[in-house]
């Protein structure tokens, strides 16, 4: 089924197009009554729906990315520490596999790292599509951005086409962060407004065979972001665990990155 895609904008009218081309979506000519769509307005795309939730979209330059990037605690903050950038003295390559709206790789792009962003969700890939071109063209954002590349694609397969080829070519660091059927995540995120995103995202039932195929595809670590008290992936236990408020971040490690200082291999 494809999702609706609304332009309320008639000078965007081709950027609607290419959306509703690039990503799969129905572009329909009147703002629909009722459900979720995704309407595309003078500033922004946006997931809307009538009533009760607000607007949903992804974004990098203002709001908690600006914060974030003014703010944010640097190689200290424990999503660094998670994916092994404390002392690390090559950034890794990373593949967000769940990509979302974007906020875990946008910090990752912020320290420094390159990010693949995959997303399987029609909606959510053009959520971040439209945030990426965004990004793209403001000057404090510029350089983060063009780190950030993003492919419309099922994580499951990309990971698993991409274990077969040389470690070269391979992700130093997966990052997971799946939405599981369980209520921490729900909760925090309603709080967020994120409701609407949840109804139209669903939960990911195949986290399991997810993290088989980011373990395969890493050649240093695999990194789960869950909830404080939710319960890990099913099958191979994490090889450590870094708490923080109200995240944790189970870590399965492939091998250690170089550490700052170490000498080039010979
Ligand atoms: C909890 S959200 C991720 C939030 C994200 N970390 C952020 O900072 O915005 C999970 C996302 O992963 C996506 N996803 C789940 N399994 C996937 C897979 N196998 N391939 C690609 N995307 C996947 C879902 O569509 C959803 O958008």
């Amino acid at each position: 089924m494809t999702f609706p895609l609304y332009c309320a904008e008639p000078a965007r009218r081709d950027t609607a197009r290419h959306l509703a081309e690039r990503f799969g979506l129905e572009p329909v000519r009147q703002r629909p009554e009722a459900g979720y769509w995704l309407e595309l307005g003078p500033e922004r795309l946006e997931l809307v729906t009538t009533g009760r939730h607000g607007a949903v979209y992804a974004e990098f330059v203002e709001g908690a990315a600006r914060h974030r990037r003014e703010q944010g605690g640097g190689r200290g903050q424990p999503v660094a520490k998670a994916i092994g950038l404390k002392g690390a003295r090559v950034l890794p390559r990373v593949v967000d596999a769940t990509a979302g709206l974007g906020g875990d790789s946008f910090v990752l792009a912020s320290l420094g790292c390159t990010v693949i962003l995959l997303e399987r969700s029609p909606v959510a890939a053009a959520l971040l599509y439209d945030a990426l071109e965004r990004a793209r063209v403001h000057p404090d954002t510029v350089e983060i951005a063009a780190r950030m590349t993003l492919v419309h694609d099922d994580a499951i397969r990309w990971l698993a086409e991409t274990a077969t080829r040389p470690a070269a070519e391979r992700p130093e660091v997966v990052f997971v962060d799946p939405m599981f059927p369980d209520t921490d995540k729900k909760s925090a995120a309603a709080k967020k407004g994120m409701q609407a995103f949840q109804q139209v995202i669903g939960d990911d039932l195949d986290s399991a065979a997810l993290l088989a195929c980011a373990l395969e595809a890493a050649t240093v670590r695999v990194v789960v972001k869950r909830p404080l008290r939710g319960p890990a992936i099913e099958g191979v236990r994490p090889s450590a665990v870094l708490e923080g408020k109200s995240t944790r971040f189970d870590l399965y490690v492939i091998r250690a990155l170089r550490p700052a200082g170490a000498a080039d291999a010979p």
